[in-house]
């Protein structure tokens, strides 16, 4: 053996020990056969349509042609990491038409909130899918889909009893729950002082599925909904309270505020459930960047809905992307799509289009804004700081 390359073995045996995953776990890119999901519209891929009647057309216009229960006019950032793994689109749960549970199961619904609320969606509240909700979907979900797997009759349908345990879990929920405060008047400090609670049932709800058999899991920290028309529009009081771009810094803060706390959580979640690989992703830095770098980065008009109607961000909400108006005993489209969404930002006042989300995964992807900072792909894996 020339020396040469026993010197190599040695110094990749340092490298593997200093640089890669603990023992234990294999290296390399992770498998993921399957992918659940709790969340609200940020990653709702068709359960609040499926409950409560379709997101409007245009919505799904880009990519899908049709609605396709998603509030964009296409993909939403859970479609293109199912995409990254070669995993299908993951079906909403409650879906009872054309789902197909094989690689996955959605639980997210627009609207939805970390707490359950007082509020029904019906008088303006939110979604009563709330994540203690999705958490008793999931369980059920889990534990008849093992039965009717053993007996085979929906095996091409149902995950196989060891995805539970294999699969990647994403979170992207708890916008809902701060702007919950603000729809009722609550002053910002009075949002902060209920955010511990939010969070307290948010770490309950990852024990639950780590209980449940889960591993892996990926969550997304909350936007800066500060920036986001339907803020902007309602909730915004004074000039002062704007940003040099523009966005409600008050609305940021508590954002921000939210994640630095939800970072705390999950670091303690780390020590808790040892057999677990969290990863924390600050989604709010990388939207930010999106909206104030937007002319860099090759989009326009940041803070206006693409689809909507009339006032200063395009945004009414009243009338909202695909609202109607009846002239002449006819209906009529008002609240349609910008002329070329792939090079905007904002798709409807509240949520982003196909292109932000597919930039937002991209900057996500490998790690860059991850902590611990390992990129998707490698998410199964722990790595020791
Ligand atoms: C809902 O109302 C109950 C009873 O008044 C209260 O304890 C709880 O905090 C409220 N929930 C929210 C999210 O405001
Ligand atoms: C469900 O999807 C999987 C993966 O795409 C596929 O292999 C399977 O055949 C599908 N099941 C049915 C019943 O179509
Ligand atoms: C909040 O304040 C607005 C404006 O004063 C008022 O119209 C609305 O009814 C208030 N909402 C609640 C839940 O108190
Ligand atoms: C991560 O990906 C983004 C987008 O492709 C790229 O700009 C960035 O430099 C990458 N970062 C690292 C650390 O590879
Ligand atoms: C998470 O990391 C630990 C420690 O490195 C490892 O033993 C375990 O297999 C990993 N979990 C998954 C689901 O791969």
């Amino acid at each position: 053996m020339e020396p040469h390359s026993s010197q190599r073995i040695i110094i990749s045996l340092i490298l593997s020990m200093t640089l890669l995953p603990t023992p234990g776990s294999s290296s390399g890119p992770c498998t993921f056969p399957a992918i659940f999901n709790f969340g609200d519209s940020n990653s709702d891929t068709g359960g609040l349509s499926a409950a409560f009647g379709q997101a409007p057309a245009p919505n799904g216009e880009t990519f899908f042609h049709t609605q396709a229960g998603r509030y964009s006019d296409g993909r939403l950032i859970i479609d293109f990491i199912a995409e990254s793994f070669g995993l299908p689109h993951l079906s909403a749960y409650l879906d009872s038409v054309g789902s197909n549970f094989s690689h996955g199961a959605n639980f997210a619904t627009a609207g939805s909130t970390i707490r359950r609320q007082n509020t029904t969606i019906f008088q303006g509240g939110a979604s009563p899918i709330s994540l203690d909700v999705q958490l008793v979907q999931f369980s059920d979900f889990r534990r008849r889909s093992q039965i009717l797997n053993k007996q085979g009759i929906f095996d091409k349908l149902l995950p196989k009893e060891d995805y539970f345990s294999k699969a990647l879990y994403t979170f992207d929920i708890g916008q809902n729950d701060l702007t919950a405060g603000y729809k009722l008047n609550l002053t910002m400090e009075q949002v902060k002082a209920y955010v511990p609670d939010v969070l307290h049932q948010y770490s309950d709800a990852v024990k639950r599925v780590y209980d449940l058999g889960g591993r892996t899991f990926w969550i997304h920290n909350t936007a800066p909904a500060g920036c986001l028309p339907y803020v902007l529009d309602r909730f915004l009081t004074s000039a002062a309270q704007l940003d040099r771009y523009g966005c409600g810094s008050p609305f940021n803060d508590v954002a921000r505020y939210f994640n630095k706390r939800l970072k705390d959580v999950v670091i303690q979640l780390r020590k808790q459930l040892p057999l677990a690989n969290i990863t924390y992703v600050d989604v709010y830095s990388v939207k930010y960047t999106l909206i104030t770098q937007a002319k860099k980065l090759g989009f326009m008009l940041p803070l206006r809905a693409c689809c909507g109607h009339g006032g200063k961000y395009n945004f009414n909400n009243a009338l909202r992307c695909g609202g109607k108006i009846t002239v002449n005993g006819k209906e009529v489209l008002i609240a349609n799509s910008c002329r070329n969404p792939s090079v905007r930002v904002n798709w409807d006042g509240i949520h982003f289009t196909e292109a932000a989300n597919k930039w937002i995964f991209e900057q996500i992807a490998n790690g860059s804004f991850s902590n611990p900072p390992i990129p998707l792909e490698m998410a199964c894996q722990r790595m020791d700081q």
